[in-house]
């Protein structure tokens, strides 16, 4: 596994040269979702509440009314949502060693120096303006479980990150000595 993984870790580093550092905007997608998801998955998955239409029809009936998760409904995202950009001041510039490229990552154990405040600061007005124009889109996904947030919705949907920006890390370490162009067989590349 370790060759593969390796090489697909020189594939990204290389075709993936234009830019060393994650947009503000792929941080604030990538900052939304990785809390969102760490919310909804942290409630508890058995709590159900009625959602639907609660006009009676003449025979006395509730027909509209249907049970749905209470960790993925209206009234739990939006409460999620409501404060979620305040985590930016968690958040800091962290080198992704699977692809060599500064990334927003939780990092609440940085000093808050100068440098640290603007970072934050910009991570935050990205995430407003993010979830200005996406609030309904990101409820209407949340809605479902998905096996990788992040890359489905802010690579794949939204084209917001690269590939690069979403891709997990290899489980296995990146070897001290990193292999070069001529470590790669021929047909790979
Ligand atoms: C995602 O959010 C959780 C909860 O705040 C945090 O513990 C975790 O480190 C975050 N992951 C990244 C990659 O920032
Ligand atoms: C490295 O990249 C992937 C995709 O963005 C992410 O899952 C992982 O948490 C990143 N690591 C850090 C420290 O942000």
């Amino acid at each position: 596994m370790l060759v593969p993984l390796a090489i697909l870790a020189i594939f990204l580093r290389f075709s993936h040269g234009a830019s060393p550092q994650q947009s503000f905007e792929c941080g604030a997608c990538f900052m939304v979702l990785n809390e969102t998801t760490t919310r909804i998955l942290a409630a508890d998955p058995t709590k159900k509440i009625d959602v639907g239409s609660f006009r009676v029809s003449p025979d006395g009936q509730q027909k509209g009314i249907k049970q749905v998760s209470y960790s993925r409904s209206d009234e739990f995202l939006f409460e999620i949502l409501d404060d979620i950009c305040t985590k930016s001041s968690n958040y800091y510039l962290t080198m992704n060693k699977s692809t060599g490229k500064l990334v927003y990552s939780f990092n609440s154990n940085v000093p808050n120096d100068k440098k640290t405040k603007k970072i934050r600061a910009d991570l935050r007005n990205a995430c407003d303006d993010f979830l200005d124009s996406q609030i309904d889109e990101i409820v209407k996904f949340l809605k479902n479980e998905h096996d990788e947030p992040i890359k489905q919705f802010c690579q794949i949907e939204k084209g917001i990150c690269s590939a690069v920006d979403v891709t997990p890390f290899p489980i296995e370490e990146i070897p001290e000595e990193p292999l070069t162009l001529a470590d790669i067989p021929e047909d790979e590349l």
